[in-house]
């Protein structure tokens, strides 16, 4: 090569990976209405373009995405992309009262970010009421152009959204507890890709059909889109390789069965090691709490190799029990952060913040709750049940607005009692808006405890803006003197949504370098319903790039 040639390919070379931007993909989401039959029975749900599931966005690591959600239903609308980490720009989050006002009925709104040091599989959902129940839909995020998998390249690529299907109206069933103070009804069949497969009281629908040949691999990008429960994902005759949660690459490791809680995304690769014949897909709960009600059914769906005729799947060996903890654990027990040199496990090694949060039920008076008995069951995290502000936190920090919200979130329960033992006598909370402050970039640790009060019960807790570490999980009381010394630190689990197990404790680490105000809640919605949130209100740092991005103009007003 010429001198002047060798020189503009070296200026290139150096230039182009720092100033090349991925691309620009807009969507346009029409929130609409939409009759569906499902279980042999006909209503109306709310949806995103009329599709239920909603449409899957798909995207590079690095490209921006612009979202305009049109809302053309009667109820408020705000839609969060789920695990994206919305670097600066809390604006495009999305929990309503959190980080924007709805967007109210004949209004719109952009959503606009970009995705930043994240591949795998998400997903969005609707961020306010019970609407989550059918506004959600997939996110992938391919690797940037030019880059593999760490793993084999799949023949196919398949999104499966596992959810949960009420025959009613599901407003209707929020609104009918928050009145009695009491749980919500169950719903009446669990869904993969939005249909339940045949049941006794409907065994003429459907179901969903993977088609595979024999030979190839299948990369199945699996959501669980569902309300209330965690769920067993299992195909007869057939073994997963896990390959990606919550969009960060796990070491691979083999099982034949998936737990998946609400808000969680794992990606998994399939081979079609059969040679012909139909094989059962199934979802069931999983709920090791006896006292909590749960949806028994099973959804069930096929997978078909090609050139088969025969009409009846080859059954599965049955689904986990509801209560198979020692299945539960074990898969948790096999996540590992891949940790390698190009995708490395950041964990902070030391922290200086270091709280501790019970999470779990109560019991307030309500003299409306006539079920209830004069009670109304509630939740929350240190006593603390959340109360919706009605101007969203993320403007009232950025505006300095006063009497919105305080900084005086406990970072320890107020008084420590047996958490998984003998529930204190007086079983209220108080209802406050409280946020704990974080200063920029300091390192977090969030020991997340379950307690027994009305039932201990596993939650999954899920963070916005951040995806966390989980350095140590245990059963019983969290110690900190003999737990913490056993943490990962090395190759954690990187994800934003963690369970802590029922009567357990989970703890996560995060490094606080995303300025913002951000939901921390438990997936379950009844138990959001109930006020088991808060919010972190992480301060601007003082170097380029550490702040906040200013609002966009078209932000919706409360
Ligand atoms: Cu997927 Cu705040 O939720």
């Amino acid at each position: 090569m010429e001198f002047p040639v060798r020189l503009l390919v070296l200026i290139a070379l150096y230039i182009l990976p720092v100033t090349v931007q991925g691309d620009v993909r807009k969507y346009t989401f029409n929130v609409v209405t939409k009759q569906m039959t499902r279980l042999c029975s006909t209503k109306q749900i709310v949806t995103v373009n009329g599709k239920f599931p909603g449409p899957t966005i798909y995207a590079r690591e690095d490209d921006t995405i612009l979202v305009n959600v049109v809302n053309n239903v009667k109820y408020n609308v705000s839609i969060h992309w789920h695990g994206i980490r919305q670097l600066r720009t809390g604006w495009a989050d999305g929990p309503a009262y959190i980080t924007q006002c709805p967007i109210r009925p004949g209004q719109n709104y952009v959503y606009n970010f970009t995705v930043t040091g994240q591949r795998g599989t998400l997903w969005w959902h609707a961020h306010i009421l019970w609407l989550r129940a059918t506004v959600h839909g997939a996110i992938v995020i391919l690797p940037k152009p030019g880059l593999p998998y760490p793993f084999p390249k799949p023949h196919r690529e398949e999104v499966i959204m596992l959810g949960e299907w009420w025959k009613s109206d599901t407003e209707a069933v929020i609104n009918e507890a928050l009145k009695s103070g009491l749980a919500p009804n169950v719903s009446d069949a669990h869904i993969i890709n939005g249909h339940p497969g045949p049941v006794s009281t409907c065994p003429s629908q459907g179901g969903f059909k993977l088609s595979v040949e024999t030979g190839k691999t299948y990369m199945l990008r699996l959501i669980n889109a569902a309300m209330n429960e965690e769920l067993f994902f299992k195909i007869a005759g057939h073994r997963f390789t896990v390959v990606e949660v919550d969009a960060v690459y796990v070491k691979p490791f083999s099982t034949d069965t998936i737990l998946i809680a609400p808000g969680q995304t794992t990606t998994a690769l399939v081979s079609a090691v059969r040679t012909s014949g139909k094989y059962l897909i199934a979802a069931s709960p999983f709920q090791d709490a006896a006292a909590v009600a749960v949806d028994n059914r099973t959804a069930t769906a096929t997978v078909h190799y090609s050139g088969t005729l025969s009409a009846a799947p080859t059954s599965l060996t049955s689904p986990p029990p509801r209560n198979a903890t020692s299945v539960a654990n074990s898969f948790i027990g096999s996540l590992r952060s891949l940790n390698s040199k190009n995708f490395p496990a950041n964990v902070p090694a030391t922290v200086d913040h270091d709280l501790l949060f019970a999470v779990g039920l109560g019991i307030n008076r309500c003299h409306s709750c006539k079920a209830g008995n004069g009670t109304r069951v509630v939740a929350g995290i240190n006593n603390v049940t959340f109360k919706m502000p009605t101007t969203a936190l993320l403007q009232a920090h950025y505006f300095n607005l006063s009497g919105v919200y305080t900084t005086d979130f406990p970072g320890k329960p107020h008084h420590a009692f047996d958490f998984t033992g003998k529930p204190p006598s007086n079983l209220a909370t108080m209802k406050a808006t409280k946020v704990y402050k974080l200063p920029y970039n300091s390192r977090v640790q969030v020991v997340l405890q379950d307690t027994g009060v009305i039932s201990p019960e596993s939650h999954p807790i899920h963070l916005h803006g951040y995806n966390f570490f989980v350095v140590g999980r245990g059963s019983g009381n969290y110690n900190a003197k003999s737990d913490a010394k056993k943490f990962n630190l090395v190759d954690p689990v990187e994800r934003n949504t963690v369970s802590v197990p029922s009567g357990g404790w989970v703890a996560i680490r995060f490094r606080a370098d995303n300025p913002g105000v951000w939901f921390l809640h438990c997936h379950l919605e009844v138990h959001t319903s109930w006020g088991l949130k808060m919010a972190f209100l992480v301060e601007d740092g003082n170097g380029p790039n550490q702040s906040i991005l200013p609002p966009p103009s078209d932000l919706p007003k409360c």
